[in-house]
């Protein structure tokens, strides 16, 4: 049995049993008998599950590692961690984040104006509100308001000016000043695909001259006291922990250099996020080279060396781990609508009373083949069908038995295949490329995968069932957008093995897993497919619950959403049909419901038949 990797990326989330993938939580239901009961209520099309549990999963690890190498190490400061709201900034993650992280004082960072309100709004008071991103007058001013409304808010200028602008808001106003943090330019540089967030050409931070000139802007202002923070962000999951150390040691030594220098109420290092998750299905490539152990045990090991070095006070920790925290809570449930070579069936195949000679020795190869004379046969039927081909272009077979012997041969090769799975010769192994089934999956990889589409990001996928069974068929997915870019290819290094199922006789679940992390702030309505309908499962000790379920957007809603007016819609549709000749009134009337039931429908398919 094929396993897709779950001992791989799965964190010991989920596991494979009787077939089935299961949460490994409390009574362990499995994702199978969660789909089926949402079906029930007639959703048909892509479901998001989201957990809950994993948000307080993460949490809960990311605090014990901390807090555990703080103690190992003997650490003076204090650890923290705000959730950056650009990886989620829906209400199932951010309400999880805030409840399962209230014990913890679990903050929240803001990267533009409505971000910033979502964290005035959600986090508690006392908890850490971080800020980053370029920011105008406007946006700065929120985070006065902030500070006045009782929050614990931090301002990370990413240059000078902003600085500027703080210490004239300051002047002009009576407001509370927010702490001020200052993101530095490191010059060490991340890896992955995210690396360009950091290093000398970087977007955001100050240089070191420009810290030097902030430094004796806030003296000079007497807001010296207001600078808490050093704040860097390398980039997001990064795969190797070298430059990790790296940026930690340049930002430990910049902040320790700051003390020196008389900012004395600097006390906090914001780490950013970066700590990666594991994508990876296949064991031959692992996406990370460390584990949050060995995460958390470098960053407080590092930074209490360069401290204790120079004499320092060892300052608190912030991270804004994003990926880590919610990436693994979402999946995405994908029905599949159509396998394009189900025409390749047996129960097809439409013989003749006589057939050529060429067709009666596909049959008996077909009937003969085992795994001794396997190669010879699978030889024999590619030699016949090339010269049944021939013979059709040529006039001398008709068309059933084209079919005939393509559906005999397809039978074949797929024998050889299972036949010789263990060890595949490289013949095989290309056949099973040229052959790959298209799997027609009710998605859309825009709306859905945006990371995949665009970064060419890789998701664990597997079927939710049937995993008792070895999947035979290399396969390659294709959603339901009109695009080509809308495409999962089989890759012959990363093969994607998928089962060979009749439709027509039951349905076949794809999941797409550790989705919970920027996929569905990034997803794009392409061909107006919107976000799926969404469902929070929470598991207890005997069974589950299914809450707070989102629907995805009705076709009307969609349409209105980009400005085409919802009642002009209804009227000009039913002005057109009441217009139109041969057919009766009844009908009319019963096509119109019919019309306004499809456009309250979302634009997911439901069968492709
Ligand atoms: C400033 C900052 N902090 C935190 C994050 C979150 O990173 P990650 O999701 O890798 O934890 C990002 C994302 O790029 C970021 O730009």
């Amino acid at each position: 049995m094929q396993e897709f990797g779950v001992d791989i990326w799965a964190n010991n989330n989920f596991i494979v049993e009787d077939g089935l993938i299961k949460l490994n939580y409390k009574s362990q239901p499995s994702i199978l008998s969660i789909v089926k009961e949402i079906r029930r209520d007639n959703s048909k099309g892509p479901i998001l599950l989201k957990f809950p549990h994993l948000i307080k999963k993460q949490i809960q690890s990311l605090y014990k590692n901390f807090n555990k190498a703080m103690k190992e190490n003997s650490y003076q400061g204090s650890f923290n961690a705000v959730f950056p709201l650009k990886v989620n900034q829906f209400p199932t993650a951010v309400n999880a984040i805030v409840t399962e992280g209230k014990e913890y004082n679990y903050g929240l960072e803001a990267g533009s104006k409505a971000e910033l309100i979502l964290a005035m709004l959600k986090t508690p008071l006392g908890a850490n509100i971080t800020v980053n991103g370029f920011k105008d007058k406007e946006m700065i001013t929120l985070g006065f308001i902030a500070a006045q409304s009782g929050h614990n808010i931090t301002l990370t200028i990413e240059g000078i000016n902003e600085l500027q602008t703080i210490i004239d808001i300051a002047k002009e106003s009576s407001l509370k000043v927010p702490n001020i943090g200052i993101r530095v330019r490191l010059h060490s540089s991340g890896s992955g695909t995210w690396a360009k967030s950091g290093g000398m050409d970087a977007k955001f931070g100050l240089t070191a001259t420009e810290i030097i000139g902030a430094i004796k802007l806030l003296k000079t202002s007497n807001l010296i006291d207001k600078l808490s923070m050093i704040h860097f962000h390398i980039g997001s999951q990064m795969e190797d922990i070298a430059p990790i150390k790296k940026a930690l040691r340049e930002a430990g030594n910049i902040y320790a250099e700051l003390r020196k220098m008389g900012a004395l109420a600097l006390e906090n290092i914001n780490i950013g996020g970066g700590l990666a998750v594991e994508y990876n299905q296949y064991s031959q490539c692992k996406t990370r080279n460390y584990s949050i152990e060995e995460f958390s045990s470098s960053v407080v090991f590092l930074l209490g060396e360069i401290m204790d070095a120079k004499n320092v006070k060892h300052p608190n920790i912030f991270t804004e781990s994003g990926r880590f925290i919610v990436a693994s809570h979402t999946v995405l449930i994908t029905p599949v609508l159509e396998l394009f070579s189900q025409d390749y069936n047996e129960e097809l195949l439409n013989l003749k009373q006589t057939n050529p000679p060429l067709i009666n020795e596909l049959i008996d190869l077909n009937k003969l083949l085992n795994n001794s004379n396997c190669i010879e046969y699978l030889h024999d039927a590619l030699d016949h069908i090339e010269s049944l081909f021939t013979l059709f272009d040529l006039g001398y077979i008709d068309l059933q038995d084209r079919s005939n012997g393509e559906i005999l041969s397809h039978l074949i090769i797929k024998k050889a295949l299972y036949l010789k799975s263990a060890h595949p010769t490289n013949e095989l192994e290309q056949l099973q490329i040229k052959l790959q089934e298209k799997y027609l999956i009710n998605a859309s990889i825009f709306q859905s995968l945006p990371d995949y589409w665009g970064l060419n990001q890789h998701f664990p996928v597997m079927p939710i069932h049937h995993l008792e069974i070895k999947p035979q068929r290399g396969a390659s997915l294709w959603d339901i957008t009109c695009d080509s870019d809308g495409e999962i290819g089989f890759n012959p290094e990363k093969p994607l093995y998928l089962h060979d199922i009749n439709l027509d006789k039951e349905d076949y679940f794809l999941a797409f897993f550790n989705v919970g992390a920027y996929q569905e702030t990034l997803g794009m309505n392409h061909n107006l497919f919107t976000k799926p309908s969404e469902y929070t499962i929470h598991i207890d000790d005997s069974n589950y619950t299914i809450t707070n379920k989102a629907d995805s957007d009705s076709v009307i809603a969609i349409l209105d959403s980009i400005g085409y007016d919802k009642t002009q819609i209804l009227n000009k549709l039913e002005i057109d049909l009441s217009k139109s000749n041969f057919i009766t009134e009844k009908e009319k009337i019963d096509t119109l419901t019919k019309l306004k039931s499809f456009l309250q429908q979302n634009g997911y398919l439901r069968t492709t038949n």
